[in-house]
């Protein structure tokens, strides 16, 4: 199946959440009359139906890179319902997603917020299972995401309850963390086909039996490159399990032929892309210089790519205020015309609401064109995963 991924340009002013913010201000706050986004603008991926952008929660959890506090929850809460508010249904998460003991937080805490919010049908979570060195078999995989560890655990608590103080919560699977019925795509988060090839092979069974078993309503695939991404789709595709999303690092700092490779391929295998870091990991929003760095270990990256990213941050700067949009709206619409769906992460309201921004507009070829020229300027991308393979 292979799909057009030209779709109906549109303006709607009515209900782009930027715009709210553009308004004079007023006592009254302008009502939310729904999505932020034309309804034909939903995404076709596999057997489900999905905004034309999501939501990635990384950060959600990781303190290391991200700087996340439990206190930050009631915020993150508040971020996840305004998404859904807004029409946004996919939230990108993972099975490492949380440093330390916070491992799996991410997934814990969207469970919680779609138990709470009471939205669990419509709800994509796309979250990846990673290829740990002891997932050695399809069984092992399949356990990471099924229940059932709790299960036991409950039936022997008096017995183990050390033991599972010090077995920690590392050994708990995604559907146990979420407390959901079914995750929407179950995606293998990196392939080992460059340094365990036999391992490989048992994950790529893993996820066929997860599909089998209704664990997942699809699978997909992220870091995988060109070639590794055409032999999973016809290993799965012999098995009669539809791969439906590819997920790579895609955005004005990581636009390469590698990219645009996967980008062609996954247009004629009808797989769709998922754009991750379309921000550049926050490069690409306009709010840090090389003298105004994140904290953490993403200054060092950013010391190096910042100084030479002045004519990129001006063109998408002039197009923000020219189009009235904010430069990471503009960032992420980019991603949106190349036909991704982007899956920009967010770890406050403000930035989610102005993310929903990115939606409801196209820009015009010749911005996309002075955009990618003013990219092609910068002597230093964005640093791949180690984990992508060719
Ligand atoms: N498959 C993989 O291996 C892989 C790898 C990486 C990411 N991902 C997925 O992709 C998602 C997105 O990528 P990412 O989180 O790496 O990077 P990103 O989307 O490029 O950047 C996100 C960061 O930019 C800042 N930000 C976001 N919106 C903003 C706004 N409107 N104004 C100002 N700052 C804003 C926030 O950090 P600060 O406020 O701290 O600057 C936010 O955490 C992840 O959450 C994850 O789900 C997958």
């Amino acid at each position: 199946m292979a799909f057009s991924t030209a779709t109906p340009t549109a303006y709607c002013s009515r209900c782009s959440a930027s715009n709210e913010n553009l308004l004079p201000s007023s006592p009254f706050k302008i009502p939310r009359l729904g999505p932020s986004f034309w309804p034909w603008e939903k995404v076709k991926m596999g057997p489900l139906t999905v905004s034309p952008m999501g939501f990635g929660t990384w950060a959600w959890g990781n303190q290391l890179l991200w700087g996340y506090q439990e206190a930050m929850d009631g915020d993150l809460q508040q971020t996840f319902d305004l998404a859904v508010r807004n029409g946004i249904n996919l939230f990108d998460t993972a099975d490492s997603y949380g440093t330390g003991r916070l491992n799996g937080q991410s997934e814990r805490l969207l469970g919680k917020f779609i138990r709470q919010k009471r939205v669990r049908g419509d709800i994509v979570i796309a979250t990846k299972f990673a290829a740990y060195p002891w997932r050695l078999t399809p069984g092992q995989f399949v356990k990471a995401c099924q229940y059932g560890f709790a299960a036991s655990v409950t039936l022997t608590q008096h017995t183990l309850r050390l033991a599972l103080h010090l077995f920690s919560e590392l050994n708990w699977s995604s559907l146990d963390r979420m407390q959901i019925e079914q995750i929407g795509v179950g995606q293998l988060h990196w392939s080992t086909a460059n340094y365990a090839p036999l391992q490989e092979l048992a994950l790529w069974d893993g996820l066929v039996a997860m599909y089998e078993k209704g664990l997942v309503r699809a699978v997909g695939v992220s870091n995988y490159g060109p070639k590794q991404l055409v032999k999973i789709h016809r290993y799965l595709k012999a098995r009669d399990v539809p791969l439906c999303s590819a997920q790579v690092q895609f955005s004005l700092l990581s636009m390469g032929e590698d990219q645009m490779e996967i980008k062609d391929i996954c247009d004629s295998l009808g797989i769709r892309l998922i754009s991750y870091s379309p921000l550049g990991l926050g490069m690409l929003t306009g709010k840090y210089t090389d003298s105004r760095l994140p904290s953490g270990p993403r200054a060092l990256l950013f010391s190096q790519i910042l100084p030479g990213l002045e004519p990129l941050l001006s063109s998408l700067r002039e197009i923000a205020q020219r189009r009235n949009k904010t430069i990471p709206q503009v960032a992420i619409n980019w991603c949106i015309c190349k036909g991704t769906i982007p899956i920009p992460g967010v770890k406050t309201v403000k930035q989610a609401e102005e993310n929903l921004g990115a939606l409801g507009w196209r820009l015009s070829s010749d911005e996309i064109l002075q955009l990618e020229n003013a990219a092609r300027e910068s002597p230093r991308k964005m640093i791949q995963n180690i984990f992508q393979t060719r």
